[in-house]
C-alpha cells in the first residue's frame, strides 16, 4: 500500500465515513482512520442505533401491555427478558457496522485502525493497538473526532451507578429507581425506554420547560405527555451533586425560584446535560482554531485555520450535533475538494426526538420568530381530528406550521406525532423549495394518512382547516 493519500479521515462516525464513501466515489484516494473496534463512531455503536433499538423494543413492550387488547389481541404472561432486548440491540449494531466494513470495501475507502493525530498539514500519523506508529501523507485532512458526553462540576460518571447515554444503553437490569439529569434529546429518549420497562423516572431539568430549543407549544405539550406516561419531571432544579453510598446514588438540587434543596434517592443516574467536542491537544499544536466553546472554527467550505485541514460534523461550530447534519457535511466537503460546489443549508436541518410520540422540528420556532422580529401567522392542526391517526389509536399531538404575515413562506414546522420523524421529510423538502403554506395546502396527500394532518395545518394558516 502506498502511503499517499488525497484525503484521510479521522473518525468513521456518519460524518467521517459518508465524507470516506463520497472522496472514493469522486476518485479521491481515500483512507479513514478509526481507534475503535468498529466503524461507525457514537451514532452506530453508542448513540442512535442502540437507543432507537430500546426505543423501538420497549414500546411494543408497552403497548403490549396497555393497547394489545383494546385492539382485540389478547397475551397473556409478557415478561420482559431485558438479555434478549439486548442482544437484538447488539446484532442490529453490529449488522449495520459491519455494513460500514462492507461499504468501505466496494468503494475502496482504506481502513487504516488505530488513533490518528496530526503532524503537519500534510502528514497524519496512525498508531495501531501494539503501540506502532505509521506516518501516510496526504493531499487533504479531515477532522471528524465527533463529540463525547460533557458532565457537571465534581461529579464523575463512573458508567456503573453515574451513567452517561452509553451506561443507560446497557443496564443489566430495570432500576428501580432512575434520575435523569438534563430533560433534553438523550434525557428524553432514554427516560422512555427505561420508564416503559418499569423503572421509576424522575427528570432534573435545570431550566423552566424540557427541550431546550424546541417550540414553547411543542414543549409543553410534550411534558403534559410524559407526565402522562409516568415520567415525573422536576423542572427549574438544579443538580448541585450526587453521592455514591454503597449501591444507591442520592441528587442534591435547588430549585432555582425558591432556592428550596432536595434529595432524591435512586439506584442509577443518567447525566444528559450535553455533548463537547472530542478534541486532542494536537489539533491546536498544528494551529487550528477553536471558538470559546471549544469547537473547531469553519468557514463555509469547512475549512479549519490550517490549509488543507478541513473539519466537519459535532467538532465544529456550525450546525446542531446531528448525525444527519454530520453525513450532509462530509458529502459536501469531499465534494468541494473534488472542485464541485458543495453545500449544507444549516437553516434546514430537522430534529427529531424518537420518543412516542416523537417530536420532530424544522426551520424557525415562534420563540425565534418573536425575537427576530419578523411577523408571521400560524396553522395548527390536532391528530385528534386525523382519521388515520384517530383510527390508530394515535391522537396525541399536532402539527404546527408557521408561515410569513406578507409572504406566506414557510418559517418553520413542528409535530408531535407517532410518525412526526417521517413527516418532517416533507416539510425540509418543501422550505428547500421555498415553499408557501399555500404549496402545502394545495399539494394532494394520500387518504388516510398522518401526512393529512400538514396539509390541514397549512390550510389553517389561512383559517380554512376542513376537518377541525
Ligand atoms: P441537550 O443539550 O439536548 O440537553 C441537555 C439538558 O440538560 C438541557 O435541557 C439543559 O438545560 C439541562 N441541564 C444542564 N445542566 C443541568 C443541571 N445542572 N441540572 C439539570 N439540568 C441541566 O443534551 P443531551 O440530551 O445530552 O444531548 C446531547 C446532544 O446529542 C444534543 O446536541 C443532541 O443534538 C444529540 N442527540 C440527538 C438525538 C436525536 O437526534 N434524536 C438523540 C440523542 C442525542
Amino acid at each position: 500500500m502506498s502511503n499517499n493519500f488525497d484525503v484521510i479521515i479521522i473518525g468513521s462516525g456518519p460524518a467521517g465515513y459518508v465524507c470516506a464513501i463520497r472522496s472514493a466515489q469522486l476518485g479521491l484516494k481515500t483512507a479513514c482512520i478509526e481507534s475503535s473496534n468498529t466503524l461507525g463512531g457514537t451514532c452506530l455503536n453508542i448513540g442512535c442505533i442502540p437507543s432507537k433499538s430500546l426505543l423501538h423494543a420497549s414500546e411494543i413492550y408497552e403497548k403490549a401491555h396497555n393497547d394489545f387488547s383494546k385492539l382485540g389481541i389478547e397475551t397473556t404472561n409478557i415478561k420482559l427478558n431485558l438479555s434478549q432486548m439486548m442482544k437484538n440491540k447488539k446484532e442490529s449494531v453490529l449488522t449495520l457496522t459491519k455494513g460500514i466494513e462492507f461499504l468501505f470495501k466496494k468503494n475502496k475507502v482504506t481502513h487504516l485502525k488505530g488513533k490518528g493525530s496530526i503532524l503537519s498539514n500534510n502528514t497524519v500519523s496512525v498508531k495501531d493497538i501494539s503501540g506502532k506508529k505509521i506516518n501516510y501523507k496526504t493531499q487533504n485532512i479531515i477532522v471528524a473526532t465527533g463529540s463525547v458526553p460533557t458532565s457537571l462540576p465534581k461529579i464523575k460518571i463512573d458508567e456503573k451507578i453515574i451513567v452517561s447515554s452509553t451506561g443507560a444503553l446497557s443496564f443489566d437490569e430495570v432500576p428501580k429507581e432512575l434520575i435523569v439529569i438534563g430533560g433534553g434529546y438523550i434525557g428524553l429518549e432514554l427516560s422512555s425506554v427505561w420508564n416503559r420497562l418499569g423503572s421509576k423516572v424522575t427528570v432534573v431539568e435545570f431550566l423552566d420547560h424540557i427541550i431546550p430549543g424546541m417550540d414553547q407549544d411543542i414543549s409543553s405539550e410534550f411534558l403534559k405527555i410524559l407526565n402522562k406516561q409516568g415520567i415525573q419531571f422536576k423542572l427549574d432544579s438544579k443538580v448541585t451533586g450526587i453521592s455514591v453510598i454503597k449501591n444507591k446514588a442520592i441528587v442534591d438540587s435547588t430549585n432555582n425560584k425558591n432556592s428550596k434543596r432536595e434529595r432524591i434517592e435512586c439506584d442509577k443516574v443518567l447525566v444528559a446535560v450535553g455533548r463537547k467536542p472530542n478534541l486532542s491537544e494536537e489539533f491546536s499544536k498544528v494551529g487550528i482554531k477553536l471558538d470559546k466553546s471549544g469547537k473547531i472554527e469553519i468557514n463555509e467550505k469547512f475549512e479549519t485555520s490550517v490549509k488543507n485541514i478541513y473539519a466537519i460534523g459535532d467538532i465544529v461550530n456550525r450546525g446542531p450535533m446531528l448525525a444527519h447534519k454530520a453525513e450532509d457535511e462530509g458529502i459536501a466537503v469531499a465534494e468541494i475538494i473534488a472542485g464541485q460546489a458543495g453545500h449544507v443549508n444549516y437553516d434546514i436541518i430537522p430534529a427529531v426526538i424518537y420518543t412516542s410520540p416523537e417530536v420532530a422540528m424544522v426551520g424557525k420556532t415562534e420563540e425565534q420568530l418573536k425575537k427576530e422580529n419578523i411577523k408571521y401567522k400560524i396553522g395548527k392542526f390536532p391528530f385528534l381530528a386525523n382519521s388515520r391517526a384517530k383510527v390508530n389509536n394515535e391522537t396525541k399531538g399536532f402539527v404546527k406550521i408557521i408561515a410569513d404575515e406578507k409572504t406566506d413562506k414557510v418559517l418553520g414546522v413542528s409535530i408531535i406525532s407517532e410518525l412526526a420523524g417521517t413527516m418532517i421529510a416533507e416539510i425540509a423538502i418543501a422550505m428547500e423549495f421555498g415553499a408557501s403554506s399555500e404549496d402545502i395546502a394545495r399539494t394532494c396527500h394520500a387518504h388516510p394518512t398522518h401526512s393529512e394532518a400538514v396539509k390541514e395545518a397549512a390550510m389553517a394558516v389561512d383559517k380554512r382547516p376542513i376537518h377541525f
